[in-house]
């Protein structure tokens, strides 16, 4: 699978705008994710943080429970877009990890600037996976 330029920038401006909708009052760290699936649909997430802070759900994982709550399961790719290109965290990376590991993974600053691509293989080397369950 690959994808334009223009499809890249794309999912990242959509992302970014759906950052504004984060409801980040705590770490006024505000990240906005977009994620296509292999049918062409795109799903949205931002943080949703909570004043009981583990309760704060990262924006990847909404983007991610959005697309598969609606029956999607095959991911092509996921945009992660923040103030200064941040990386995914570990339990966002092993969500990814779940649903396949060649999703590729975009990661931009608030600018919309791409500051990073890779692979979710790349993102979370030697992940466990469906696999290590015989799945
Ligand atoms: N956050 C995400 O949304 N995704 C990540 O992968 C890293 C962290 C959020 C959680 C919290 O609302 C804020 O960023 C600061 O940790």
């Amino acid at each position: 699978m690959s994808l334009t330029k223009q499809e890249k920038q794309s999912l990242i401006d959509l992302a970014n705008v759906a950052r504004q909708r984060a409801y980040v009052p705590y770490s006024k760290y505000p990240v906005g994710s977009t994620l296509r699936t292999k049918t062409g649909r795109v799903y949205t997430g931002v943080n949703v943080e909570n004043a009981a802070y583990p309760q704060t759900m990262c924006a990847e994982r909404v983007a991610i429970f959005k697309a598969v709550s609606e029956g999607e399961r095959e991911f092509e790719v996921i945009t992660v877009v923040t103030d200064n290109g941040g990386s995914p965290c570990g339990g966002c990376r092993q969500v990814m990890a779940e649903f396949g590991l060649d999703t590729i993974v975009l990661l931009a600053d608030g600018s919309g600037k791409l500051i990073k691509e890779m692979t979710v293989r790349e993102l979370l080397p030697e992940a466990f996976t469906p696999v290590d369950l015989g799945k």
